[in-house]
């Protein structure tokens, strides 16, 4: 591989239908298939070079390579030797956003990788090897909504875009901490799973992604809404009831914003509740609406963070 100047960037996505179990570890095969929106704010630009050993830099920072070389080993397997890399990101993902980086990041380092070997890979084949790095960074290569279909093996595990008629839909993100997460993903996945309702979510989550899809092709957003803060609160909902080492991700803000959002529902504001691995609060509802959000959290929480964010675009070269 040559030195270069290419640059794939990918944007970060927020699950409506969350990811949240592992069927194997190793290929990061999902218990339930998963749907999400590409947002338009954050995202990640990466490029690579030859070097002595893989390596990262993160945003002008020499960084952590380890999980990085262990994916880029992954990729030597599936496509073929390449020399080490230096790996160097941007990451656009304002602290303040308290969204996670890895799936912008693993999705442009994939197509970066992909692109400077010179093979033409479709996005649905980039995101079975993304999947590899990071689950959530399958959905990372489609602009608007995407759907990870969990599949039965390395093979049939991938996500691809879905089409959706425009709709006005907004994300109000919350930031209660960026202080990194003290149970990873992989770790509160694996507690999770050991709930006795654990069989019973991974039916209802079927089922929401059915009413999802037909929410979404019908522009509904409230239903959009309620749907995904339902399935949202049934994953944490998982955790509480953990047999093994029970935990929450909330917070007494978590728990407070969640209570302004259904004041703001009584009020008729379309506003519903998403939390991924950590206590930052997304709230869906309509571009019209965000800023009436915005307001009704900065008088509540004068010292809160808040984002507003809209549909982001797929994976892009320059
Ligand atoms: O991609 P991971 O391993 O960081 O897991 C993501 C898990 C959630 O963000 C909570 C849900 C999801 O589907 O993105």
């Amino acid at each position: 591989m040559d030195s270069t100047t290419m640059k794939a960037t990918a944007h970060t996505n927020i699950a409506l239908i969350k990811y949240w179990g592992k069927k194997n570890i190793e290929l990061n095969l999902p218990t339930t298939s998963s749907l999400s929106l590409t947002l338009d704010k954050y995202y990640t630009t990466t490029s690579v070079s030859s070097a002595e050993i893989d390596s990262f830099v993160l945003n002008n920072q020499p960084a952590d390579a380890t999980r990085i070389h262990h994916f880029l080993n992954m990729l030597r397997k599936q496509l073929g030797d390449f020399s080490p890399l230096k790996v160097i990101s941007e990451n656009h993902v304002p602290t303040s956003a308290g969204l996670a980086s890895s799936a912008s990041a693993f999705a442009a380092l994939t197509g970066v990788v992909v692109h400077e070997l010179g093979m033409n890979l479709s996005n649905e084949e980039l995101s079975r090897l993304a999947r590899r790095g990071s689950g959530s960074a399958s959905r990372s290569f489609f602009g608007n909504f995407a759907v990870w279909h969990k599949g039965i093996d390395d093979e049939s595990s991938f996500a691809e875009s879905l089409n959706a008629s425009d709709m006005p839909i907004a994300l109000v993100v919350a930031e209660v901490s960026h202080a990194e997460k003290k149970i990873s993903s992989t770790e509160g996945m694996q507690r999770a799973l050991t709930s006795p309702n654990y069989d019973d979510w991974l039916v209802k989550s079927a089922n929401q992604l059915i009413d999802m899809q037909s929410a979404i092709q019908h522009a509904d957003i409230d239903k959009v809404g309620s749907i995904a803060e339902d399935n949202a609160l049934g994953m944490h909902a998982l955790n509480l009831t953990a047999s093994r080492q029970p935990f929450t991700y909330f917070t007494d803000q978590t728990q407070m914003i969640l209570s302004l959002i259904q004041d703001m529902r009584h009020q008729g504001i379309l506003a519903y509740a998403t939390i991924d691995a950590g206590p930052n609060v997304k709230i869906i509802t309509t571009k019209d609406e965000a800023s009436t959000i915005v307001n009704i959290l900065k008088n509540a929480m004068p010292t809160l963070a808040v984002e507003v964010a809209q549909s982001g675009p797929g994976i892009s070269y320059d």
